[in-house]
């Protein structure tokens, strides 16, 4: 039987709209922003390894599984798992796992898009001179005045808010895909620009040492887990968002290649995001681990001490904004799509509602940079506790039930002719994602629990 399905929602219009729209859904905030923050935060090289090793051996095999899983459903996560638990004789409960997935993109979203609200008024800094010869301790005063002021935050915040969901009500092909193809390769050329520029700082040495060099005794189980989680954060996996991207994909197209295409230039954007950031860090006595706010008190700096810094900080933000856009697009398509496909009401009354949802959420993330900054759960902020319970527990337990349905529950019959690939490559990928997905992400949780 083949499988002949569409998805009500439309199709991407070729391979590389979808490798496109994928792309963008990966590369974002968590490349540029978040990436550089943790890694000073947990020690440098070492966690940054670990991240790799993740990438390539939970994070490939699971986009591949989460993205052949969709194309199979075709609709909704929360349908797609009823009807492919059903082909499969497995138990109806696995269908849980899409509204896991939809609370996860939401909870993601509303303190996502508050940082990409920071990236947008730094388009506006940018524009009216604010770097401009500015030291370190005036960019970090500037960075302190901003997040200290809870009505500029809510003003940023909405403004993305509303930009995300006028994107996604205009649906799959004119909304999701167009944004991406200019975007992607303006990215490029300016993190290309300002690493040459790293390159000539005096801490440009120190920065690549501390990125990559191996010192194990830097790495806690609290840092392997936030390698874990940053994988799949990045990546975007655990959460539907890859399989409703899925869901939307033709059948001739070889979802093991556009994987694995995808993984690679987004691990390659975030090593590029460090190697920028690490050497302005060092040359200028920075903190490497000051947490969510290191690039916006590094690049200011950069761009306003170089020639045509000015510009380039205008458009480097602008593109940081539209980065986060093809990322924040594809965190709230999930519930969109099952508010669409199970309520039966128009994508753009689906996206106010999602949409609302989020922006209300977002305010405990803005207060906890400001009002709120001494509500703590164990220890953490609320926006630390939100990002900690979503890329560091949702999302790997999402991976891991992605990995268990895949491997385990699905006919390989069923996997083998949505993949169709060479068996080879096929046995490779089916060890990777029965064994060694599930134990690593299992491992990794057993460690940080202390059991082992
Ligand atoms: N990957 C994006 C980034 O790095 C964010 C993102 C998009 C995401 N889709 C996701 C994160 C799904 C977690 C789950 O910025």
């Amino acid at each position: 039987m083949t499988n002949t399905k569409k998805s009500i929602h439309g199709e991407w219009s070729s391979r590389s709209a979808f490798i496109l729209a994928a792309t963008g859904s990966a590369v974002g905030l968590g490349n540029i922003w978040k990436f550089p923050y943790i890694t000073g935060e947990n020690g440098g090289g070492a966690f940054v390894i670990v991240y790799l090793l993740c990438v390539a051996l939970i994070g490939i095999p699971i986009m591949i599984a989460e993205t052949m899983l969709g194309r199979r459903g075709r609709e909704n996560p929360v349908h797609t798992m009823q009807v492919l638990s059903a082909e499969a004789d497995a138990d109806k409960r696995w269908h849980y796992l899409g509204w896991l997935g939809m609370a996860a993109g939401l909870l993601i979203l509303s303190y996502y898009s508050v940082i990409a609200g920071w990236a947008s008024a730094y388009v506006f800094k940018a524009f009216s001179g604010s770097f401009f010869g500015a030291d370190v301790t005036a960019v970090e005063q500037l960075f302190s005045d901003f997040v200290g002021n809870p009505m500029q935050l809510i003003f940023w915040h909405t403004l993305f808010m509303v930009a995300t969901m006028l994107i996604v009500a205009r649906g799959v092909g004119d909304g999701l895909e167009k944004s991406v193809r200019i975007l992607m390769p303006g990215l490029f050329i300016l993190l290309a620009l300002l690493v040459m520029y790293a390159m000539t700082t005096s801490g440009y040495f120190q920065g690549i040492h501390f990125l990559f060099s191996l010192d194990f005794n830097k790495l806690t189980g609290n840092a392997i887990l936030i390698a874990m989680g940053q994988a799949f954060f990045s990546l975007g996996l655990g959460m539907g968002c890859v399989m409703v991207y899925g869901a939307y994909l033709p059948k001739n197209i070889s979802i093991a290649k556009a994987s694995i295409v995808i993984a690679a230039v987004d691990s390659l954007v975030a090593l590029l995001a460090g190697i920028i950031i690490f050497p302005i860090v060092f040359t200028y006595g920075l903190n490497p681990g000051s947490g969510p706010g290191l690039i916006f008190e590094t690049l200011p700096i950069a761009f306003g001490s170089m020639t045509g810094g000015w510009l380039f900080g205008v458009l480097f933000f602008v593109i940081l904004v539209f980065a986060a856009l093809s990322s924040a697009i594809a965190l709230i398509e999930p519930t969109v799509c099952w508010l669409v496909e199970s309520k039966g009401i128009t994508r753009g009354l689906a996206c106010l509602q999602s949409g609302v949802v989020t922006w209300l959420l977002g305010f405990c993330t803005i207060f906890s940079f400001n009002i709120w900054s001494d509500v703590k759960i164990f220890d953490h902020t609320l926006f630390e506790a939100l990002d900690y319970l979503t890329a560091n527990v949702m999302l790997p337990v999402g991976g891991f039930a992605i990995a268990v349905f895949a491997g385990w529950m699905m006919k390989q019959q069923h996997s083998a002719q949505e993949l169709d690939i060479p068996s080879q490559h096929y046995q490779i990928w089916l060890f990777l994602i029965k064994y060694m997905a599930p134990a690593a992400v299992f491992l990794v949780f057993l460690h940080v629990m202390g059991v082992l």
